[in-house]
């Protein structure tokens, strides 16, 4: 065994992404839980074809653009709910992830693939009306267990 001193890999640079990080898209995670997507709960509202644009728009996009859908999110009374997370260049300008409710109409899907197409959080600023629809992230809507404590 040797007692040569370790020294950290050549190049390396604190911050530096490297790998699948570097290049992570614009990810819009669609709630397909118990509320969000269930048209015996919202019968006025085509979800399929919600989700079909948004995949359609991803297949398109070259790899700037990821669709995935989720099991319930937290906010089932905001349904459907989409959270939109940035890509790796958006999140290292400041994007954050955004929690999108109430996201039933074409309009709606309509802003949305405005604003992921542009570049999504951090990237492309969202337009005025999408942005009504953000919502706060179940964590930030619930009151800090301390503060609950104190009640
Ligand atoms: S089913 Fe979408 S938030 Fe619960």
């Amino acid at each position: 065994m040797t007692d040569a001193p370790r020294t950290a890999p050549t190049g390396f640079r604190r911050g530096v992404r490297i790998g699948a990080a570097r290049q992570r898209p614009c990810t819009v995670v669609v709630c397909r839980g118990c509320c969000c997507g269930n048209a015996r709960k919202y019968p006025g509202t085509d979800h399929v074809w919600q989700l079909d644009r948004l995949e359609a728009a991803a297949a398109a996009s070259g790899g700037t653009l990821s669709v995935r859908t989720s099991d319930c999110l937290g906010p089932c009374d905001q349904a459907n709910v989409i959270v939109v997370q940035p890509s790796s260049a958006g999140r290292l300008a400041g994007g954050k992830a955004t929690w999108i409710g109430f996201a039933m109409d074409d309009d709606c899907t309509d802003e949305l693939l405005d604003w992921v197409t542009a570049g999504g959080p951090g990237v492309a600023a969202p337009p005025p009306t999408l942005e009504l629809q953000f919502v706060k992230p179940p964590r930030e809507a619930r009151p800090a267990k301390a503060a609950r404590a104190r009640r």
